[in-house]
């Protein structure tokens, strides 16, 4: 106890400690760019879920009587609708990726991945005991350069891993790119998807839209963001897929993800190809935003933000704590993102779009970002 305690005395002087805020004022923080999570078409999957299967939880693995044809169809369903061999429904997309690494990933392999990648990525790609290489953010020569350091080393196999659209920069990767290198070199490339399903990609599959049945490309869609439900899809060729079933920790000793979400996510991927003017209307609105809030003085936005994330640049914590704070005190629920989630010296204000918000409410925040930055400048 005296440990965490002075561990969290820590936290709190470097103004790192977290604490849990309920939501309050206008969204500009969820990931809930479609607006699906309140989709009338979901809730009622939900309901018609209840009612046909009768229960609330899975009440066992998959492996065991926790498969449910809910889950059976959804997998079905993915796989077509990213044109892969199969899919994988995890109960999140955190331990989707974790156990990724850590199952397909053998101990004389290599794996070379993007500095800015997700902490689920992360901590699968520390536990999986094979050879890392950290690469400059979205640089696809340090990738190709790395890949040949990794075979001098005597890698057996090969590993790139990135996110298409980055969480925390709202950039997206050079995944074209990376599939080149990947079928010039023999690697394996695993692309998450997180923060473009349902945004990106000419018929909304991703970043990586039509490539995702490519053999040498796993790819990760998690359901929580603009799925607007819960879990995470892994898309594959079919022996991955049929050997994480068999040997992925993760997926083989945790109660199955209840039917019903399964149920939500399937009506959702069938909503994006129903209702394409969402996210369509949200880039339109993602590329005013940005315009918007880059324009307000002191206002710093990476050029290479290109998303419906908007990082705000502030520097310190403390700096993006007040802005933060000052924000949502004006009604606007927007939340300080700090290291260690983004690199240290670039706390930030992480904007974040939805096709809910109107050209208005993104005008009246980019007036009080104004306001907050110039107090903020005055203090
Ligand atoms: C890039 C990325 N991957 C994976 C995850 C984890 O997904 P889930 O929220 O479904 O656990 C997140 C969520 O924050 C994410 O941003």
């Amino acid at each position: 106890m005296r440990r965490l305690q002075e561990e969290f005395a820590r936290l709190r002087r470097t103004q790192r400690q977290r604490s849990l805020e309920l939501p309050r004022g206008i969204d500009f923080t969820s990931n809930d760019y479609l607006g699906f999570s309140s989709h009338p078409a979901l809730v009622s999957a939900v309901r018609d879920a209840l009612d046909e299967t009768g229960s609330v939880g899975a009440a066992g693995s998959r492996l065991l009587r926790g498969h449910q044809p809910g889950h059976a169809a959804l997998e079905t369903f993915a796989a077509a609708f990213f044109g892969c061999d199969k899919a994988l429904y995890f109960s999140t997309g955190f331990l989707a990726n974790y156990a990724l690494f850590t199952t397909l990933v053998g101990r004389h392999d290599a794996i070379i991945f993007d500095e800015l990648i997700h902490a689920s990525a992360k901590e699968g790609i520390h536990a999986a005991h094979a050879r890392r290489f950290k690469v400059r953010h979205n640089d696809i020569d340090a990738f190709a350069a790395a890949v040949q350091r990794a075979k001098q080393a005597g890698a057996q196999q090969v590993w790139l891993a990135v996110e298409s659209v980055y969480s925390m920069d709202g950039d997206v990767a050079p995944v074209e790119a990376l599939i080149a290198l990947a079928h010039a070199e023999d690697a394996m490339l695993i692309v998450d998807e997180a923060h473009a399903t349902g945004v990106f990609g000419a018929s909304g599959r991703g970043v990586g839209d039509g490539r995702h049945g490519d053999p040498r490309v796993i790819s990760l869609h998690t359901c929580g963001k603009a799925l607007g439900a819960a879990g995470g899809l892994v898309c594959a060729c079919g022996p991955v897929i049929d050997y994480l079933i068999s040997a992925a920790r993760p997926f083989i000793y945790s109660t199955a993800p209840p039917a019903f979400l399964a149920f939500a996510v399937r009506r959702a991927l069938a909503l994006i190809t129903e209702e394409p003017w969402r996210r369509h209307d949200l880039l339109q609105l993602s590329a005013l935003a940005r315009a918007k809030l880059a324009a307000v003085p002191g206002a710093v936005v990476p050029d290479t933000a290109a998303s419906q994330i908007i990082p705000v640049l502030l520097g310190t914590e403390a700096r993006a704590l007040t802005v933060a704070g000052a924000l949502r005190t004006a009604g606007f629920d927007v939340r300080a993102i700090r290291p260690p989630t983004v690199p240290p010296g670039t706390a930030r204000l992480r904007i974040s779009l939805s096709v809910e918000r109107t050209e208005a409410e993104v005008e009246a925040l980019a007036e009080a970002l104004a306001r907050a930055l110039a107090a903020d400048k005055a203090a």
